[in-house]
């Protein structure tokens, strides 16, 4: 289609075909280690398991995740509790003697635990069972309560951690689109699609990086990080490909070796 008369990777030297394979192999072996080590990395930053949007939001932009056990209260919940234990409840979870006065024996039957095990654990004992219970929250012990009396309020990484890890990324990602886009562009493919495919992952791979820094600004900028991250990984995968390919296809008009 292309080339006929140019330079091209299916001219040059099985051996040399053969070193560029393994490159590129090594290359996206690469990309696909840190995707997995972005997933341990960003894991955790939402109580949900597993990679989700939160997880990123956490990392650029915070978190703020109200304690379970508040909303509940505040939302009107149980609305078998009397008014005044609601009130010591919610005093209790918003100060800071959360884990100490849990079950504090100066406070009597207003002791957060008496207040539970009146109040709530009629249905929210793991052994509760009716129309009514919630085995699947229990409040037995304070193990049970602590997951859900924080607040969680994840911190978005620095500023100077942000533009030290951009400082790597924005220019390695963008030599290595480069470098494929080039070698790409000496295959037997059509430079018209390579060319679409470039322009995906540098579009892609330019959204990504400025989306860490606007994410600061706006959470739900998150989805423009997965979005540009996506597009670029899939366009070196892409790219990859087609060089591979090109390589190890036997060329129609030369020798193998
Ligand atoms: C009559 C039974 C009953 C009582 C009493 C009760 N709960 Fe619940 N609770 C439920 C049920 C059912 C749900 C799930 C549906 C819902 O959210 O209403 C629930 C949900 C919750 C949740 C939400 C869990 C989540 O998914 O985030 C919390 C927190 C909670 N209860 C705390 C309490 C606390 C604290 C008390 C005591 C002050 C209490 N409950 C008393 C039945 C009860």
């Amino acid at each position: 289609m292309n080339h006929d008369t140019a330079f091209n990777l299916r001219s040059l030297p099985f051996f040399f075909r053969m070193g560029i394979c393994a490159l590129v192999i090594t290359l996206l072996g690469g990309y696909i280690v840190s995707g997995l080590h972005l997933r341990w990395h960003y894991d955790n930053r939402d109580e949900s398991p597993g990679l989700t949007i939160n997880d990123i939001i956490g990392a650029y932009h915070g978190v703020q995740t109200p304690s379970p056990l508040i909303t509940a209260l505040e939302s009107g919940h149980p609305d078998t509790i009397k008014d005044s234990e609601r009130t010591t409840l919610l005093a209790w979870l918003n100060g800071d003697r959360v884990s100490q006065d849990y079950d504090n024996l100066d406070l009597g039957d207003q002791a957060p635990s008496e207040i539970i095990a009146v109040s709530c654990l009629d249905c929210h004992t793991r052994s509760a069972s009716g129309p009514d219970a919630n085995p699947d929250v229990p409040l037995e012990y304070w193990d049970d309560i602590q997951k859900l009396a924080d607040s969680k309020d994840i911190q978005p990484a620095g500023i100077d951690i942000i533009a030290t890890s951009q400082h790597v990324h924005a220019p390695m990602m963008a030599i290595v689109m480069l470098v494929l886009g080039m070698l790409c562009a000496l295959t037997r493919f059509s430079n018209r699609l390579i060319g679409v495919i470039v322009f995906i992952a540098g579009f892609g791979l330019l959204i990504d990086m400025a989306g860490w820094w606007i994410t600061r600004e706006f959470a739900s900028f998150a989805y423009v990080i997965v979005l540009g991250g996506g597009l670029y990984a899939i366009g070196t995968t892409l790219i990859s490909c087609l060089i591979l390919l090109d390589c190890l296809l036997p060329s129609r008009d030369r020798k193998l070796v």
